[in-house]
């Protein structure tokens, strides 16, 4: 994991956190019975594995005496149990179900609890700041069980920045040319589903050391998809899960994998040089500040597509009418 420094002066606003389904885990880091804190926008929450297998995601702090449930909280079945009194809450509800010392359960003894999606080899929560049910679900990735594609690799980077700049990056061609050493601005277009939800970049990446057609898929701030084709049966896919941390922080987790005829062909090269790639950008991040009201040129069209876009995912009016 790299961690990069923030930039003293960041001290514009940034807007409130999108809404939509975000990465807390990878499935493979949270094992049956395992417990463990978890930070996401700007909350306290703790995230368990019952017995049974479920991911349950709630808020961090007891309603007994606030004892934080992820630092020492135990599965106990289907249910946490805090480590200050032994209260335990159920997952699937969050309501308290046993006090050791006391059968009289009081009503209010409830924790709020998340809704989760578990796929792609991911925890994903659900947020919206007016705690909505969920209302869109995220894709399923055939390739990570097909046989013909590489098993995934992973990489994570802490970065100072809103999740919605990290996102507006997959729209940003021009940035192709002077961040990721691309010759030239590549032909690009994009286009949104008639959902108006999942935004679609093409681009051609002809001068690149392995050229490739890119097409990048953001289905909301929280996953965006890039399909790099370089050729018949050459193909090469990566995901970005991020978890909005705060509204400067932002811990992104990618899985890259490859069709097998790239592996035979080159190795690992193509992976080894996206992943190298994705650093690029960091430097830049670390240190920009937010612009609510950007300046565009004729030319930014994917970045004035991607402003009008993301306003959708934002419930304050100051929010949506800021962006763009
Ligand atoms: S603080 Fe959790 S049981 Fe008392
Ligand atoms: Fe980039």
């Amino acid at each position: 994991m790299t961690i990069v420094e923030a930039c003293d002066s960041k001290t514009n606003t940034t807007p409130d956190f999108p809404m939509g389904w975000f990465s807390v885990s990878r499935s493979q880091e949270l094992a049956v019975g395992e417990v463990k804190p978890v930070k996401a926008f700007d909350r306290e929450l703790v995230l368990y594995r019952t017995r049974s297998g479920k991911a349950a995601l709630q808020d961090a702090y007891c309603p007994h005496l606030g004892a934080h449930l992820g630092h020492e909280g135990r599965v106990i079945g289907e249910t946490v149990r805090c480590p200050f009194h032994g209260w335990q809450f159920n997952a699937d509800d969050g309501k308290c179900s046993h006090i050791p010392y006391c059968d009289e359960i009081p009503e209010r003894a409830r924790l709020r609890t998340w809704h989760t999606d578990e796929k792609n080899g991911e925890v994903y929560v659900w947020y919206h700041p007016e705690n909505t049910a969920p209302q869109w679900e995220l894709p399923d990735l055939p390739e990570l069980d097909d046989p013909n594609w590489t098993s995934p690799r992973y990489t994570e980077h802490l970065v100072p920045a809103h999740v919605q700049d990290i996102c507006e990056n997959s729209c940003d061609p021009v940035h192709f040319a002077y961040v990721h050493n691309q010759q030239g601005i590549p032909d690009s277009e994009v286009t949104i589903d008639p959902d108006g939800r999942t935004m679609h970049l093409h681009s051609n990446m002809e001068n690149n050391d392995f050229p490739s057609h890119l097409h990048a898929i953001t289905y909301s701030p929280g996953f965006a998809l890039v399909r790099n084709t370089y050729g018949p049966n050459a193909e090469m896919i990566m995901y970005n899960s991020p978890q909005a941390i705060d509204k400067h922080t932002t811990f992104m987790r990618w899985t890259l994998l490859v069709r097998k005829e790239i592996e035979d062909l080159a190795g690992d090269d193509v992976m080894k040089g996206i992943i190298d790639g994705l650093s690029d950008d960091y430097p830049i991040w670390a240190n920009k500040v937010h612009r609510r009201r950007p300046v565009f040129c004729r030319e930014d069209k994917p970045l004035v597509t991607f402003r009008k876009w993301v306003r959708q995912f934002y419930v304050t009016s100051q929010d949506q009418q800021e962006i763009a």
